[in-house]
């Protein structure tokens, strides 16, 4: 890297500060105190409870892009619901056989673990818990952990997988009204029955109500690209983040698939922002503003 490169010393300091912030904000009361103020020895920082921020003496880009990325999600007005995908360039998010680790590169898995930490429940489904296995904890950052869902009305997903077996976290199993509990998951598992139509599928507004009965206000929905879909279609997304990685697997898996549309106004348009992530390129996708 050449010296007029190098980033200025206080990088890592503003990055830091940026991130405390938002994670200060994820939980801040902004009706009864619309304005936060995080200070640091050498530097201001405000926030607002519009998703606006102010920084004395101005932050790095790297630290401004943080919080214009984030800030949206923990803002009074902020989303209830983040939907995230990782895919390739042309919308796959796995191969044939599942195998995703990993489509996008270390950076983007560093936003994932932040899109965790700012919300209170994580949920994936059936497919991403059976062939992923995955923790579902924060670990890329420092943060809070959240309480990890998995869609299984079925009750298909094998007790051997760590949600159900990794008693450090909290973890909530949704299984379909009348399915029996599987035994021999840990104690850190509650379950909770919703109802199914004649397909078997839940409805996702279901869904985010149980979370919300269940003290989780914001919701990221992680995967995989059916759970995502589905809540989409049902317009229960407020947000998407689609991380898309300069990749062509060419077959696989899909992210999105939507109800068949005839022509391109049915589309959906959504107010879109886009940052670097590494070597990816984030869309931060405003669906709510899109669907009015
Ligand atoms: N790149 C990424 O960002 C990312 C993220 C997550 C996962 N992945 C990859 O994605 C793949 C899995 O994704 P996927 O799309 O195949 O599966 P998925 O979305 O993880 O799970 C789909 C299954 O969840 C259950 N489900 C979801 N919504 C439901 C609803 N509304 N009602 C009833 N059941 C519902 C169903 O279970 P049943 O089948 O039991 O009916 C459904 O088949 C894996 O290969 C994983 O590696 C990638």
């Amino acid at each position: 890297m050449s010296e007029l490169a190098a980033p200025p010393p206080h990088a890592d300091a503003d990055l830091a500060l940026a991130w405390q912030a938002l994670c200060a904000a994820r939980d801040h009361p902004w009706t009864a105190q619309p304005r936060l103020v995080i200070n640091r020895d050498d530097a201001t920082l405000t926030l607002d409870r519009g998703g606006h921020w102010h920084a004395e003496p101005p932050l790095t880009q790297a630290a401004g892009d943080l919080l214009g990325g984030l800030m949206p999600l923990v803002c009074d007005a902020g989303p209830r619901v983040v939907a995230q995908l990782g895919q390739s360039l042309d919308g796959r998010i796995a191969t044939h056989s599942g195998h995703s680790h990993y489509v996008n590169g270390l950076d983007s898995r560093v936003h994932l673990h932040r899109l965790r930490a700012l919300v209170d429940a994580v949920l994936v489904g059936a497919g991403t818990a059976d062939e992923d296995d995955p923790q579902l904890s924060v670990r890329h950052v420092e943060g809070r952990q959240p309480l990890r869902v998995v869609l299984d009305p079925r009750g298909r997903v094998p007790v051997a997988r760590r949600v159900f077996q990794d008693p450090t976290l909290p973890t909530l199993h949704l299984l379909g009204e009348g399915v029996a509990a599987p035994e021999g998951v840990g104690a850190h598992v509650t379950r909770c029955w919703l109802t199914q139509d004649a397909a078997g599928r839940v409805a996702p507004q279901a869904v985010i109500e149980a979370l919300q009965k269940a003290g989780c206000r914001r919701v990221l929905v992680e995967g995989g690209g059916q759970t995502v879909s589905q809540f989409i279609a049902a317009g229960c997304v407020d947000r998407l983040h689609l991380l898309v990685a300069p990749l062509l697997i060419g077959s696989g898996r899909p992210g999105l698939v939507l109800p068949v549309i005839d022509t391109l106004d049915q589309a959906l348009r959504p107010v879109a922002r886009r940052f670097d992530c590494g070597d990816d390129t984030l869309f931060d996708l405003s669906l709510r503003l899109a669907s009015g």
